[in-house]
């Protein structure tokens, strides 16, 4: 009987990890831009990552495609987005062929991928924290930060250095060397000590 209810309650689990969805920086900053637990939506939008998308529409992202031969768009092609946006490939969005950009009116369907594409672009709060539909609930979140929930079968992601990497890697046309502890710095958005105190 036992070994029943523990196999029940793994397959549980396991569906649940299927069905995490990305559901865009909105929803987190519905609960998280105010001053007193920390404002996380208003630091992050002032930090490259949520500059990420407008980046490969510069002059620099044109040069870059020029040099790899590489004929579309740079804001359109998967060569980029993969790091410049949020859940490509991983759930979020996924571009088969340039046609994806222009469903035609009678395609229900690829009208609302490129619409909920339009909810992915930057680096937002999901690309590292993992895909928020499940999670996102105010008794989550209070259950998780109070240490009566673990963050592990919600889709809350605990972000390492490992996560950071999986962008600022040598696959990156300007990579840059990436120490952990400088580029925290420069993205820190904790929430204060003294909050809820
Ligand atoms: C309904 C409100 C609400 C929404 C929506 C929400 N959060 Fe939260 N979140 C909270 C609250 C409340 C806490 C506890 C800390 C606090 O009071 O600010 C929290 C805590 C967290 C924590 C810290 C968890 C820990 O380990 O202590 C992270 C990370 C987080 N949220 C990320 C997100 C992300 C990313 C999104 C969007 C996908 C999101 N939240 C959406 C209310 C929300
Ligand atoms: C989904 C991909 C992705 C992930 C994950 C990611 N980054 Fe980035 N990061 C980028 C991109 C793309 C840029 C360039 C944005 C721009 O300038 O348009 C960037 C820029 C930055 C910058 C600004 C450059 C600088 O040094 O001033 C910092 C800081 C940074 N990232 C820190 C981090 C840290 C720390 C983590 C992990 C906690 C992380 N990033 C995770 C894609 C990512
Ligand atoms: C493996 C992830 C990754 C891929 C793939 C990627 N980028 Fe980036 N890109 C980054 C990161 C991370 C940064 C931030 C630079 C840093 O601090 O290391 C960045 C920065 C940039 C910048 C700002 C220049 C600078 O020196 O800061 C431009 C422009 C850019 N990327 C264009 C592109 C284009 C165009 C493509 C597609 C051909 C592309 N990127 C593919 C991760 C990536
Ligand atoms: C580039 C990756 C990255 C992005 C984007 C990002 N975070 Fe985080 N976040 C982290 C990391 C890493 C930590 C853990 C920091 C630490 O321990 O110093 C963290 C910590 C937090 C915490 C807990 C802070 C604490 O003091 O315990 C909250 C809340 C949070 N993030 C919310 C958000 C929200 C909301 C967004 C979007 C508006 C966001 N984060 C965007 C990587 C990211």
């Amino acid at each position: 009987m036992r070994k029943v209810l523990i196999l029940l309650l793994v397959s549980a689990g396991f569906l649940m990890a299927q069905n995490f969805e990305y559901v865009g920086v909105k929803k987190c900053k519905m609960c998280h831009n105010k001053t007193k637990s920390g404002a996380q939506y208003k630091v992050w939008s002032e930090s490259a990552h949520a500059k990420a998308f407008d980046t490969l529409k510069s002059d620099a992202a044109a040069k870059i495609m020029q040099e790899r031969g590489l004929k579309t768009n740079a804001w359109e092609a998967p060569e980029c987005l993969k790091c410049h946006t949020t859940g490509f490939g991983t759930g979020g969005y996924e571009v088969k062929d340039a046609a994806f950009w222009t469903p035609s009116d009678e395609d229900k369907a690829g009208k609302k991928a490129v619409k909920r594409m339009e909810g992915l672009k930057n680096v937002t709060c999901e690309a590292c924290h993992g895909p928020g539909s499940t999670y996102k609930s105010m008794k989550i979140m209070k259950g998780i930060r109070a240490g009566t929930l673990e963050a592990e079968g919600t889709g809350l992601v605990v972000p390492t250095e490992a996560t950071c990497k999986q962008c600022h890697n040598e696959e990156s046309p300007s990579y840059k060397p990436f120490v952990y502890e400088e580029r925290m710095a420069k993205i820190a958005h904790k929430i204060p000590a003294d909050y809820g105190k």
